[in-house]
């Protein structure tokens, strides 16, 4: 008696969540329209992370499995995208959009092999009267939007590589002294996307759907676009929402601070087919032969991957350095620090520098919160000083380094 009774509030519970399900994917659906009518991107992976991470703290909080909750709520989130999935008033630009993000959500993670030795050479202006290959970069007409560091470093990379170099800023006054000291042109007027045919945004991840979104109209057939976003699920689908069919994209990472390099030797570039053949081949041969080291990925294994090697890593830092402060003062954690704690140190600076790229890296990337979590398990576990962690920890150790 006692159980059916239980049951029945079971039940009851039940429904209700569905009738919450529902209304969830009605609102759903609401956004979608509302997004399709002032253009916007379809996929919000800040908003989602948001969701996610108050999820989780609120399950916490009362009590429940924080990542099964999660589990449940991704699983909620993806009710609600196919809901708008489904919508049948796409229209043919957004359902494109949409089909490309199912591809791109569902295409397995796969590890593409480089074979640079296939990209042809000889040709120059092909049928449909565009520039090929080995040309294209010679003749090309680069436009760089933003003036920051990655920014400088792409101009620096560029310069003689190709036949002309715009850099964009907002700011004229830095564009102008930056042109200078490069010796390259500058504009503030996007509308000179007209005239290139290579365009490197070189600007933070959650300003790149609005930049494309104004460089658009400009877009001529054959032109490539590169983003150099440090995160890339949901951010390449947003702008490869808004770009025009005829152009090609590909995205980039380079994977380190260009403010502190000497040498292009040695350092890694991840290089991300989105649209079109030639131009992950061309951007990843012109890295290639200045003597980087290409990796060419997909945005989900991207940030899976640096889910771990910059959300991670970074906040196990950063975690270190509140603490210190907190429980010492600087002068006495500089009397007594050893060569490793130099090191740190050392480490830290660099992240300073870089704070506002650290901080987008840890609020975009969708794997970010997995990681965060295993950090926090894992810290908490050594902790506890037992054999059994000791030992997962030396073998851990001895297999990576
Ligand atoms: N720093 C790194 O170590 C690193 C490494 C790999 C990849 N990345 C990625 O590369 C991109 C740029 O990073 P960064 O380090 O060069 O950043 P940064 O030094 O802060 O420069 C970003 C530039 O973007 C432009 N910008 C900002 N908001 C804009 C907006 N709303 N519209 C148009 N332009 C805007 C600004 O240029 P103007 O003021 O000239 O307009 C700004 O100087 C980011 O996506 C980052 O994730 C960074």
């Amino acid at each position: 008696m006692i159980l059916k009774k239980i049951r029945n509030k079971i039940d009851i519970i039940d429904a209700e969540i569905l009738k919450l399900l529902k209304l969830r994917v009605e609102l759903a659906k609401e956004v979608y329209k509302v997004k399709r009518a002032l253009n916007r991107p379809l996929v919000d992976r800040q908003r989602e992370n948001e969701i996610l991470t108050r999820i989780r703290e609120e399950a916490s909080k009362i009590g429940m499995d924080p990542m099964l909750t999660l589990k449940i709520f991704k699983g909620i989130i993806r009710l609600c995208h196919e809901s708008q999935r489904k919508l049948t008033t796409v229209s043919p630009g957004h359902k494109e959009a949409l089909n490309r993000e199912a591809t791109l959500k569902t295409s397995p993670p796969q590890r593409v092999t480089l074979n640079l030795t296939t990209v042809k050479t000889s040709e120059t202006v092909g049928e449909d009267g565009l520039l090929k290959d080995s040309e294209f970069l010679r003749e090309a007409k680069l436009m760089v939007v933003g003036a920051g560091r990655i920014g400088k470093f792409i101009v620096k990379f560029f310069r003689g590589k190709v036949k002309e170099i715009t850099l964009i800023s907002r700011n004229p006054s830095k564009a102008e002294r930056l042109a200078k000291q490069f010796n390259v042109n500058y504009s503030i007027d996007y509308s000179y996307a007209s005239q290139a045919n290579l365009i490197i945004m070189a600007i933070p991840p959650h300003n790149l759907a609005e930049v494309a979104s104004r460089l658009r109209g400009f877009l001529k057939p054959g032109t490539i676009i590169v983003d150099t976003s440090s995160v890339k699920k949901g951010v390449v689908e947003s702008v490869l929402s808004i770009l025009p069919n005829h152009i090609e994209y590909v995205s980039i990472h380079p994977l380190f601070n260009p403010a502190r390099i000497r040498s292009f030797k040695g350092l890694t570039v991840v290089v991300i087919p989105v649209k079109g053949e030639r131009a992950w081949r061309l951007i990843a041969e012109v890295f290639k032969d200045a003597g980087l080291k290409v990796v060419i990925s997909k945005p989900e294994e991207h940030d899976r991957v640096m889910s771990v090697v910059q959300v991670a890593h970074h906040l196990a830092y950063l975690a270190y350095a509140l603490t210190a402060y907190e429980l010492l003062n600087p002068r006495e954690l500089h009397e007594y620090r050893t060569r490793i704690l130099q090191y740190t140190l050392t480490v830290l600076g660099k992240l300073k520098d870089n704070l506002e790229v650290i901080k987008t890296i840890q609020e975009l990337n969708t794997y970010g919160n997995e990681a965060k979590i295993k950090l926090l398990e894992n810290m908490k576990q050594l902790s506890r000083i037992s054999d059994e962690n000791w030992t997962r920890l030396r073998e851990a150790l001895s297999k990576l380094s």
